[in-house]
C-alpha cells in the first residue's frame, strides 16, 4: 500500500555553504498518523518540513536529483508550480509558530478563513459563513460568531493560534504540517491547543506531522517520532518505544532533559 507521504532520501544543500543542511533524510507519513520530528534548533526540521509543500527558496538551496517527496504516489520535488498550487492548502496545509506572520491584521479572521476556503472550494461568500463559524467551534472556539468579525490582534495567542488550525482544515486536508505551532504557548494553552488538534485529527482522518524541539510534545500527541540531529535522522520508531528505550545517545540526552515524560519505573 502506498503511504500518504512518503520523504526520500532528502539532500538539501544551500549555495555557498560547505556540505548538506538536510542529508539524507527519510521519513513516512502514513494516512491518519501522527508523526513528531524533534530534534533541536538548527537540525534541519524547518527545512525538510517546508520542502514537503516546496517553501524554501529555491534561489539559494537545492533538492539532491535523487530525493523525493511523494504523496500519494506522486513525487512533489519534480511536480509543476500548477500541481504545488493543487495541493497546498488542499491536501496538505502547514501552521507555523507565529499566527501574526500568516495573518492579515487588517481583515477579520472569518474574512481570511472564508477567502482559504473559497480558494479551494466553490463557496459563495454568504455561503462560506456558516462554514467557516462551524469550523472555528470544532477548534474549540465557543464564541465563533463573534470571533469570526474580529481582527487578529484582539485575539489571545492560544486563540490566534486555533484560528491558524481553523484556516488550515477548512479545505479538510489529508495532511497538516505543524512547525512549533504551539510553542510559543504556554503550558496549559499548548495542552488544550493539542487537544483539540488531535480530536480533529482523528474524526477527520487527518494525519498529521507535528515538528517540534518539546519531548513532551512528542508524548503526549504523537504515534510515531523521527529524532533529528544535524541534518540526519539519527533515530525513530513508534512514540512508546523511543521513549522507553531510546537506542541513540541524542535521543537519551533529549530525554533526560524532559525528566517527567519518562516513564516511572
Ligand atoms: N536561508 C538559509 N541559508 C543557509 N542555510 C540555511 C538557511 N536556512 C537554513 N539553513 C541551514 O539549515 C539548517 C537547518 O535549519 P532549520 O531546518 O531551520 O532548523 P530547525 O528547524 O531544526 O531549527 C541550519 O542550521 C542552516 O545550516
Ligand atoms: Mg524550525
Amino acid at each position: 500500500m502506498t503511504d500518504l507521504l512518503e520523504i526520500d532520501d532528502l539532500r538539501i544543500r544551500f549555495e555557498g555553504a560547505p556540505g548538506h543542511a538536510v542529508d539524507g533524510v527519510s521519513i513516512t507519513v502514513p494516512a491518519g498518523r501522527r508523526v513528531g520530528i524533534i530534534g533541536e534548533s538548527g537540525s534541519g526540521k524547518s527545512v525538510t518540513a517546508m520542502s514537503i509543500l516546496r517553501l524554501n527558496d529555491e534561489r539559494i538551496m537545492s533538492y539532491s536529483d535523487d530525493s523525493a517527496i511523494r504523496y500519494r504516489g506522486e513525487d512533489l520535488l519534480t511536480a509543476p508550480a500548477s500541481r504545488l498550487r493543487q495541493v497546498r492548502g488542499a491536501e496538505i496545509s502547514m501552521i507555523f509558530q507565529d499566527p501574526m506572520s500568516t495573518l492579515n491584521p487588517v481583515f477579520t479572521v472569518g474574512e481570511q478563513i472564508v477567502d482559504v476556503l473559497r480558494a479551494h472550494r466553490p463557496y459563495s461568500k454568504a455561503a462560506a459563513r456558516p462554514v467557516v463559524v462551524e469550523t472555528l467551534q470544532t477548534v474549540g472556539i465557543r464564541d465563533a460568531e463573534r470571533v469570526f468579525d474580529r481582527y487578529p490582534h484582539e485575539l489571545s495567542g492560544g486563540m490566534q493560534q486555533r484560528v491558524m488550525i481553523a484556516m488550515a482544515i477548512s479545505s479538510r486536508p489529508a495532511l497538516l504540517i505543524a512547525d512549533e505551532a504551539t510553542s510559543a504557548l504556554d503550558v496549559t494553552v499548548q495542552a488544550a491547543v493539542l487537544e483539540t488538534l488531535g480530536s480533529l485529527a482523528d474524526n477527520l482522518g487527518m494525519a498529521v506531522l507535528m515538528i517540534t524541539h518539546d519531548m513532551g510534545v512528542v508524548a503526549r500527541f504523537c504515534d510515531d517520532v523521527y529524532v533529528m540531529n544535524g541534518g540526519a535522522v539519527v533515530e525513530h520508531g513508534p512514540v512508546a518505544d523511543v521513549l522507553t528505550a531510546p537506542a541513540h545517545p541524542y535521543t537519551q540526552k533529549l530525554l533526560a532533559a524532559v525528566p517527567r515524560v519518562r516513564p516511572v519505573a
